[in-house]
């Protein structure tokens, strides 16, 4: 079993990003799990709070999640075509403390991927993404690229995605993702 975390980083009940996760999970090939997390529960990264109370239960519990996983996908929303704070802020405090980053990120598959409102479908935020990713030492996947244009046109009423195009191409990234993170 390939095991697979999603993480969106919209917190938004109908965010294009989680459903594109969500898609992630209902679409990944026979042999593949993903389990989809948001920022849900993370609050701002606060060091005093880090020196007196440790890491918040959601960041541990994700924490965790990603270390027993074969690899990561991070969905971004774009904002102001950078990345979004949100998401931002929950990575930052997946890296503590530096002495834990090797094992949550050293070495780890990733692949990148989003949604957005607008026509460049996260491209930007993609690329903003970068310099973090390289310092965290992840090993990014470059066998797919995955952006959603204009979500809200690929998404139905229920707000899951339901182009049929788009879907097949979730579907390729899931699968070539899984299978670069080891056992496909
Ligand atoms: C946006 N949005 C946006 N979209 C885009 O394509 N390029 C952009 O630069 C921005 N900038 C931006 C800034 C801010 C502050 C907000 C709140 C929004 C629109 C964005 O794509 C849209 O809100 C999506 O719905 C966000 O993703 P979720 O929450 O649906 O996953």
């Amino acid at each position: 079993m390939t095991q697979l975390v999603a993480l969106s980083g919209s917190l938004r009940r109908e965010s294009f990003n989680t459903a594109l996760a969500n898609a992630f999970a209902e679409l990944a090939p026979a042999g593949v799990s993903v389990e989809v997390f948001t920022p849900a529960g993370v609050p701002l990264y606060d060091a005093d709070l880090e020196a007196a109370e440790g890491l918040p239960e959601a960041v541990e519990v994700l924490k965790e999640r990603i270390m027993s996983a074969d690899g990561m996908i991070l969905v971004t929303p774009e904002y102001n075509q950078g990345v979004p704070g949100v998401l931002k802020n929950t990575v930052d405090w997946l890296s503590r403390p530096p002495a834990d980053i090797k094992r949550v990120f050293g070495d780890r598959p990733l692949a990148l991927c989003g949604a957005s409102a607008g026509r460049g479908g996260s491209r930007a935020a993609q690329y903003a993404w970068l310099p973090t990713l390289r310092a965290l030492g992840v090993r990014l996947w470059n066998g797919g690229q995955l952006y959603l244009p204009a979500a809200g046109e690929l998404m139905g009423d229920d707000g899951r995605l339901v182009d049929n195009d788009m879907r097949e191409r979730v579907e390729g990234f899931v699968r070539g993702f899984a299978e670069f993170s080891g056992h496909g």
